[in-house]
């Protein structure tokens, strides 16, 4: 076996991921079945003899941003062949999953592709590749966390005091603008067991904020160890047990799958932090049918209303799509609407992008690109201006905050309030892992400054 001996034979491994969280989570957990097998992670392109790029899919540009970056790696590979310096090329993440061997014919540099469900198998698939160019793209019937490995606590606490945690793969709900459910395949929810053994080890090596990631993670069913089922806000109430986790959040959720339970969750938990990233795509009742979402948009508003009766504070975000196929100016205005009417503290919104094999590709009416654009800028002046109005309204107040790092400049720390905004304080690098509170003096584009104002109770 060629495996290299872990002491004398270390090789360097930069993991490059795009898209969402879920990707992120996914390079840690790339970088710990790695370890053992001999690779440290560089910040370094040029000095790593396995490059993954960890990609997406989600839209076009996301794709194709994929194949300019491997010509770059490509000349790289030949670059550093030159000096006598062997380089591994994979392609991992969503495209690998979609595009397969195409990606081979596209960028013959590439030495191995894997899809998002093999991780596991990375150290095999690596030795298989040094014979001929490898493709891994079966959706395994074992399941991939069975196998992974878990990392060193040194390494988790150079990963920082905020750690996502993946508890749910892959999407049912295949709404019709997108790749995930082909891309993640089928729903799983991880057992119970082994999200709380992970969530307490991360916690033990100085994680105190976790993000519960899944694609539709509130309609989250993992089995618990005596079989039985377990909801998102069961598994909550297990994780608020570990001493040392001071907040827990989750995303992303469906409309559709926000139990009365959970609400509820957010009145009662006080680990749970009061923010909710709850996706509307769209404030028109015909797109929104269009979109295969199944709800209404008054539903949506209506679920709001629930949500802030129990916990009047809570901070919501979402998620836009401008020009699906059929968008006409009313039902764009009817985004607007909902948008003036629901008060967003953040937003994310993005043109329609055509999905080969989804249902959107294929209907009429496709928006043309000028008018996507005109319609993205009306709704970016609109949602910048109540992210200004939201943050503005926090000056003054006193709120915990968990710093995370040091800040930009020499003495500042960094850290995020529990409605995820990003703040500034001048203060000891000791606090860092820990809440104060902090009050609220001025804002900028994207963060707020404030200053020390005592210990959390
Ligand atoms: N599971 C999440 C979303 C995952 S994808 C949810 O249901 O909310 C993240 C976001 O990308 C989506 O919310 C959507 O706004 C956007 N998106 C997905 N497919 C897209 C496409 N084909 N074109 C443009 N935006 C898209
Ligand atoms: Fe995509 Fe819809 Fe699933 Fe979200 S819920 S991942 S938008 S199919
Ligand atoms: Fe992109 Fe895949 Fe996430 S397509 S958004 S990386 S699930």
């Amino acid at each position: 076996m060629d495996r290299p001996n872990a002491k004398t034979d270390r090789r360097k491994l930069f993991v490059k991921s795009y898209g969402c969280q879920m990707n992120v989570y996914d390079a840690t957990r790339m970088a710990d079945v790695l370890a053992p097998e001999g690779y440290d992670e560089t910040s370094d392109i040029a000095d790593a003899d396995l490059i993954v790029l960890n990609t997406c899919h989600i839209r076009e540009r996301a794709s194709e941003k994929v194949f300019s970056e491997l010509g770059k790696i490509r000349e790289l590979k030949v670059g550093r062949a030159a000096s006598g310096l062997e380089t591994t090329i994979a392609v991992a993440g969503c495209v690998a999953q979609a595009e397969g061997k195409e990606i081979l014919r596209r960028q013959k540099a590439v030495d191995l592709v894997i899809g998002p469900q093999s991780y596991h198998r990375l150290p095999e698939m690596l030795r298989l590749a040094k014979s001929g160019p490898v493709v891994e793209t079966d959706f395994p019937v074992e399941d991939k966390f069975d196998h992974l490995v878990s990392p060193a606590r040194e390494k988790i606490a150079a990963r920082g005091v905020a750690a996502f945690l993946t508890i749910q793969e892959g999407c049912d709900k295949f709404c019709t603008f997108c790749v995930v459910p082909y891309t993640r395949g089928a729903e799983i929810s991880r057992p119970v067991a082994m999200i709380v053994a992970e969530a307490e080890h991360l916690v033990a090596s100085g994680v105190r904020e976790l993000t519960l990631l899944g694609q539709n993670v509130n309609a989250f069913h993992g089995i618990d160890e005596d079989g039985g089922a377990c909801t998102l806000p069961d598994l909550v109430a297990r994780l608020s047990h570990i001493p040392g986790l001071l907040r827990i959040r989750y995303t992303t959720s469906h409309p559709n799958d926000m139990s009365d339970d959970l609400i509820a969750a957010h009145e009662t938990q006080p680990v749970l932090m009061p923010f909710l990233h709850l996706p509307v795509q769209s404030g028109s009742d015909r797109i929104l049918h269009a979109m295969n979402r199944k709800h209404r948009a008054r539903d949506y508003i209506e679920l709001v209303a629930r949500i802030r009766a129990a916990r009047p504070d809570i901070a919501l975000s979402s998620d836009f799509i401008v020009g699906f196929p059929g968008e006409t100016e009313d039902d764009f205005q009817m985004t607007l609407d909902l948008i003036a009417e629901v008060g967003f503290a953040s937003t994310f919104f993005f043109k329609y992008s055509t999905r080969p094999g989804t249902p959107g590709a294929e209907m009429a009416d496709q928006v043309p690109e000028d008018v996507k654009s005109e319609r993205l800028a009306r709704l970016q002046k609109l949602t910048d201006a109540q992210r200004h109005a939201y943050n503005a309204a926090a000056v003054g107040k006193v709120m915990p905050v968990l710093f995370e790092k040091t800040g930009r400049h020499p003495g500042q720390i960094t850290g995020k309030t529990p409605y995820l905004q990003t703040v500034q304080v001048e203060g000891p690098a000791s606090l860092i892992g820990s809440e104060a509170l902090v009050e609220i003096t001025g804002t900028s584009t994207n963060s707020l400054f404030g200053q020390l104002a005592g210990q959390v109770s």
